[in-house]
């Protein structure tokens, strides 16, 4: 029997812990409106956000605590590294910062040679990079096999806390989407970062965060070669949890890093029509038809007028699931006290 007097005394304070606590996955801003720090709970067990939300020219370079990851297209995406080598990425997920590949988001730039293959894939669901790396370059520690970073941890509160991931990727327009669901695997000198389609339904399922040391391979299971750099379609893959079968990529075009990385080559998402607006520029792609022939082409590259994207944003508002879970919370958390004082 639970006593209801417990109850009735209680569920106030309970309701009202949970509705002034936001969590991460549920915080939802259009790029362009962002707040310093998505983050402002103050005295929780885990402490303060350790860096912002609010990322520009004046933020970028190798101090940079911006926690907004950006994924854009195989030349220009982030993913979450240390602010300060020596602790492994167990010891530091909750403070990982955005290390991106090029200039332009306010973040820190990873140096040349970071990344030493990787392939990105835009499927129906998600757009995701898998690739190698030399994770020493972005203050991992050597040998360091690392874990996931993903808007939810045991508080909530995401790893890291406060993180933020927008893409260009689900609009043809230049907008960035706030991603929703998303996850980032980084260790062994290998790194996975898929962002979902909040648009899609099986978002949270695809982008699953519950299989935290299970790495890439079972989480993100992809085509990517050490020393290659491919931008591919690609079917997505079933839900991690469900079977680890590598999923089919097609239209791939390769690069050479050094076009990517510093060489100002900006590579369009498969079957985008939006250009980046970046400089001109014109560089030799090579595409392996699905076949597995291989076929070289020249790609052109030109730039947009030079406007910037529009930073809205689609989705908005909580998600019921957020009122459901919440509930669910409040009625474990009572079941849990009334157990105490029976
Ligand atoms: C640049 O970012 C910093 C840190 O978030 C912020 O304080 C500042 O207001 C921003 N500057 C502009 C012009 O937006
Ligand atoms: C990784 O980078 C470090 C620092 O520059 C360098 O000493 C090391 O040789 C690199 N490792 C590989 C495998 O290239
Ligand atoms: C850009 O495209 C998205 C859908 O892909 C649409 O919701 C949005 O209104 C468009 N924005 C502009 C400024 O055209």
């Amino acid at each position: 029997m639970v006593p209801s007097s417990v109850l009735v005394v209680l569920l106030p304070w309970i309701s009202l812990a949970l509705t002034a606590f936001v969590p991460l996955v549920d915080k939802r801003f259009p790029y362009a409106q962002l707040p310093y720090k998505v983050d402002t709970d103050v005295g929780l067990a885990r402490g303060e956000q350790l860096g912002y939300n609010i990322c520009n020219s004046t933020t970028e370079g190798p101090e940079s605590l911006c926690q907004t990851a950006i994924i854009n297209s195989l030349d220009d995406f982030c993913i979450w590294a240390p602010p300060t080598p020596g602790q492994t990425v167990g010891e530091i997920e909750g403070e990982m910062v955005a290390w991106c590949t090029k200039a332009g988001h306010g973040t820190r730039v990873m140096p040349p040679g970071t990344i030493t293959g990787v392939q990105l894939t835009r499927t129906p669901d998600y757009v995701q990079v898998v690739g190698f790396m030399n994770q020493t370059l972005i203050d991992m520690v050597a040998g360091d096999e690392g874990g996931e970073m993903d808007p939810h941890g045991a508080d909530l509160r995401g790893n890291p806390i406060g993180g933020v991931v927008y893409t260009q990727a689900f609009a043809d327009n230049g907008t960035y989407t706030q991603v929703v669901e998303w996850h980032n695997f980084n260790g062994g000198n290998t790194f996975c970062f898929k962002a979902c389609d909040p648009s899609r339904s099986n978002d949270a399922e695809l982008c699953q965060h519950i299989f935290d040391t299970q790495g890439c391979d079972f989480n993100a299971p992809s085509n990517a070669r050490d020393g290659v750099f491919e931008s591919c379609a690609g079917d997505s893959q079933a839900p991690p949890g469900q079977g680890v079968v590598v999923p089919q990529s097609s239209s791939c075009s390769t690069f050479a890093s050094t076009d990517i990385y510093g060489g100002g080559v900006t590579v369009r998402l498969p079957g985008a029509t939006f250009v980046p607006s970046t400089t001109t520029t014109t560089t030799t792609a090579t595409t392996i038809a699905s076949s597995g022939a291989t076929a070289t082409s020249t790609g052109t590259r030109t730039s947009s007028s030079g406007s910037t994207p529009s930073q809205t944003q689609s989705s908005g508002g909580m998600r019921t699931m957020t009122y459901t879970r919440a509930a669910a919370v409040a009625l474990m958390v009572s079941a849990l006290i009334a157990a105490f004082f029976l």
